[in-house]
C-alpha cells in the first residue's frame, strides 16, 4: 500500500516534533521521541513504574480507557510489540480490535486513509499503526478526527518510540540514573528506527554516552550530528560499557549487499560471552528482539544472567499502558478545553442578543 510518504533512512529529520503535542506541550500522539522534552519521558517513565504492579492484582485491570477504543492496525508483521499494546490496551479496560490486514479490504487495494476513515466512523479512539514506509504514523495522525489519538508502532526506517521507552524503563529499572551510563548500541544501525528513537531517548534523558557500533556499510556517517560516538571495532567499544543493546540484522530492508557472511559478522560483531567480559561486570545486555541467535548473539549470552531481554518485553506492558492513558488523557483535555473554548466564544457573543444589553 502505498501512502506518500518517502521511506528513506532519515536520521535527522522528522516532521513529526508538532503535531503530537497539545498545545500545553502535552503527548496527545506518539509518533517519535525526537523534539520531547525530558520531563515528557520521565512522565512516561514514571506513569510506567505505577503501572508495574497492575499484572498482580487478583484482577489485572485498571479503569482508565473503560468505554474507548483501540484499534491495532499492523500493516507489518510484529510478535512483540502488537500483543503487547494489546494486552496493555486491555488493562487499561479498552476495548481493542486487532484488525487483520491482510484479509481486509486493505488488501483488495483501499487506500490507508479509507480504512482509516472507515474505522474513525465506528467510534474508534486510538489507532496504533505499524506501518512499513516511513512517516506513515505522521500521515494518520495529521488525518484524524480531533477526539483520536495515534501511537506509532514502528514506521519504516523512521521510528519505533514505545520499544525506545520501554528500553528506557528496563535501563532505568536496572542502572537508575542515565548520567553515568556509557550505553553501546551494536549491529544494522542503517535500518534501524529503534537505534534512532533509542538514541533520541537516550541523548534526552541525560546518558553519559552512546557509543554505536557497526560495519562501515551499516553505520551511517551523519550519526555524529546525534551527539553519538561511532566505531567500527565491537571489542573497543565494549570497555567500560554498562549497557549493550544489540540490534537484528535487518536483511528485508537490505536492497544491496551490505554483509559479506553472517558467519564473518558474528566473528566481527557478535555479542559472545568472551566479548561480553569486555564491558563492565554488571553490564546489561538488551536486544528489542527478534534475536538471531549465532548471529547477533550468543545463545548462553541472550539466555544468560545479564541479559533482561525478557526483562524487556514484560516492561513493554506497563509503557505501553503508561502512553496509552497519558495520549488519552490529554487528548480529553484539548477536548474539553476547546469545548470550553467555544463555549466562551458564545458567552462573548452573547451580549449582542442579550435582553439587557438591548434596554441600555
Ligand atoms: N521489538 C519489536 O518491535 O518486535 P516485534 O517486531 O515482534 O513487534
Amino acid at each position: 500500500m502505498t501512502i506518500g510518504p518517502i521511506d528513506k533512512p532519515s536520521i535527522m529529520a522528522s516532521p513529526t516534533r508538532d503535531i503530537q503535542l497539545t498545545k500545553d506541550g502535552g503527548i496527545k500522539h506518539f509518533l517519535t521521541i525526537e523534539g520531547l522534552k525530558k520531563e515528557r519521558l520521565i512522565e512516561i517513565l514514571d506513569t510506567a513504574e505505577s503501572f508495574v504492579g497492575v499484572h498482580s492484582q487478583s484482577t489485572k485491570k485498571v479503569p482508565l480507557l473503560r468505554g474507548k477504543t483501540v484499534a491495532n492496525l499492523f500493516f507489518e508483521n510484529s510478535t512483540r510489540t502488537r500483543t503487547t499494546f494489546e494486552l496493555a490496551a486491555k488493562r487499561l479496560s479498552a476495548d481493542v480490535l486487532n484488525i487483520n490486514l491482510n484479509v481486509s479490504a486493505a488488501s483488495k487495494g483501499e487506500t490507508l486513509l479509507d480504512t482509516l476513515r472507515n474505522l474513525q466512523a465506528m467510534q474508534c479512539d486510538m489507532f496504533v499503526v505499524r506501518h512499513s514506509a516511513s512517516g506513515a504514523a505522521h500521515f494518520i495522525a495529521s488525518h484524524v478526527e480531533p477526539h483520536v489519538s495515534i501511537i506509532n508502532a514502528g514506521d519504516g526506517q523512521h521510528s519505533h518510540p514505545t520499544q525506545a521507552m520501554l528500553d528506557m524503563f528496563a535501563i532505568r529499572r536496572n542502572k537508575g540514573e542515565f548520567a553515568t551510563l556509557k550505553v553501546v548500541i551494536v549491529g544494522d544501525i542503517l535500518h534501524s528506527r529503534v537505534a534512532r528513537s533509542q538514541i533520541h531517548a537516550l541523548n534526552i534523558l541525560g546518558a553519559g554516552e552512546v557509543v554505536v557500533v557497526g560495519p562501515k556499510t551499516l553505520l551511517p556517517d551523519n550519526l555524529r550530528e546525534l551527539g553519538v560516538t561511532l566505531e567500527h571495532n565491537f571489542d573497543k567499544a565494549l570497555k567500560d560499557a554498562d549497557v549493550i543493546i544489540g540490534l537484528r540484522l535487518q536483511k528485508e530492508r537490505m536492497r544491496t549487499a551490505l554483509l559479506s557472511t553472517e558467519d564473518e559478522y558474528f566473528r566481527s560483531y557478535g555479542l559472545t560471552e568472551k566479548r561480553l567480559k569486555l564491558a563492565k561486570p554488571d553490564a546489561i545486555v538488551m536486544h528489542p528482539g527478534p534475536t538471531n541467535r549465532g548471529v547477533e548473539i550468543e545463545a548462553s549470552v541472550a539466555d544468560g544472567p545479564q541479559s533482561i531481554i525478557l526483562e524487556q518485553v514484560t516492561g513493554g506492558i506497563p509503557t505501553r499502558m503508561a502512553i496509552m492513558s497519558i495520549a488519552m488523557g490529554n487528548v480529553e483535555k484539548a477536548l474539553m478545553a476547546s469545548r470550553t473554548g467555544s463555549q466562551k466564544t458564545n458567552d462573548n457573543a452573547k451580549p449582542a442578543t442579550d435582553p439587557t444589553a438591548s434596554q441600555e
